[in-house]
């Protein structure tokens, strides 16, 4: 007998403002058409004033639940990703826990930027099959325009806010090696601080900061990073990527998923793309665009998946399982 998770739904929640490319060229100098062509970005969603991350989290996360047929208070963990939490403390899945009426179990936030929820499900995952814990909330949830400096061209058109969940819960069985939450690989390198960070923090200025980042320096290794943690998951498995049914990966620019799926060989038809619509979501895009891949009807359950993402620290990995 082994003891294995499986993810047994899904949710997300996107605030209701749009802010179009051309919005932003009424801001700055930029325009539809450059973004567009430099990353693939249409749009992206903003914030309402006074909507927290834990609020676009608890949204996600009570879709999630739905989803998955149970109640909060069927839940013993929440880990949430996130870069953009409401306070310094406590942590924010304290508050989605309170939200949704939960008064037990454990609720804490990982910081690992646009990876955040790949380490976050690789922690839940991990804390699952340990025994730890029988069903957690595993959230990815952003307020990430508020640190962003508008006045920035570089950055101010990449990004937006949104919140995707999953629920997982821990079965025991006799299972193939590849049911259920299969594998993680997640990396960090933190001598690349430098070309992808906030010039602000609790310890260092007292400020929330905003975010700098050198663009093409960051693409360059966004591409390696994400293909070594992909061939990782791969050559573990003994899976090729023809083996896969969808690939969901973190939705920063669509040339970088472009590269990584040519370099990979995933065909364009099995790429999950929301990157046009939502922009870069931090560590809510993965679970965004998995949740609109199985709402769409494309993703089916049975359906092998492999997610990659690539963000600050530098933080990045990919992670495999059927749904
Ligand atoms: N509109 C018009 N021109 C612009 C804009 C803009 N919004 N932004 C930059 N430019 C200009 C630059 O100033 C530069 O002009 P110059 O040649 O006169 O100096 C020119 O466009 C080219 O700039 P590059 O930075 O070389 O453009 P690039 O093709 O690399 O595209 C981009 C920039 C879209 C940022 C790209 O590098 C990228 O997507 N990088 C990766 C981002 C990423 O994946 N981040 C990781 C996740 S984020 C996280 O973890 C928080």
């Amino acid at each position: 007998m082994a003891r294995r998770s499986f993810i047994c739904g899904t949710g997300s929640y996107l605030p209701e403002r749009i802010l179009t490319n051309a919005e932003l060229a009424s801001m700055v100098e930029t325009s539809d058409e450059w973004i567009r062509e430099r990353t693939g970005i249409r749009q992206r969603h903003v914030a309402a004033d006074g909507e927290l991350t834990s609020d676009i989290a608890t949204a996600a996360a009570r879709r999630a639940l739905d989803a998955a047929g149970i109640d909060a208070s069927a839940i013993d963990l929440i880990v949430l990703g996130t870069t953009t939490p409401d306070q310094t403390f406590p942590a924010t899945a304290t508050a989605v826990q309170a939200k949704l009426g939960m008064t037990g179990g454990a609720a804490f936030d990982i910081q690992a930027v646009c990876s955040g929820f790949l380490f976050s499900l690789a922690t839940a995952d991990s804390m699952l099959r340990q025994g730890l814990f029988q069903r957690a909330l595993v959230i990815g949830a952003e307020t990430f325009t508020r640190i962003i400096d508008w006045s920035d061209r570089g950055t101010c058109v990449l990004f937006g806010d949104g919140g995707g969940a999953v629920v997982i819960e821990a079965r025991e069985g006799d299972f193939a090696p590849d049911e259920g939450i299969i594998t993680h690989h997640i990396r960090t390198d933190g001598t690349k601080a430098d070309l992808l960070y906030v010039d602000g923090g609790v310890s260092s200025t007292g400020t929330i900061g905003h975010v700098r980042m050198e663009g093409n320096r960051v693409f360059k290794h966004a591409v390696a990073n994400i293909s070594s943690a992909i061939e990782a998951v791969l050559q573990e498995t003994g899976l090729t990527a023809d083996d896969i049914d969808w690939f969901v990966p973190h939705q920063a620019n669509k040339r970088i998923l472009d590269g990584v799926a040519k370099k990979l060989n995933i065909p364009e038809s099995k790429v999950i793309i929301t990157v046009d619509q939502h922009a870069n979501t931090s560590a809510a895009s993965i679970p965004l665009a998995l949740d609109h891949a199985v709402r769409s009807g494309r993703a089916k359950p049975g359906d092998l998946i492999l997610s990659e993402a690539m963000g600050g620290g530098f933080s990045w990995g990919a992670s495999l399982f059927r749904l």
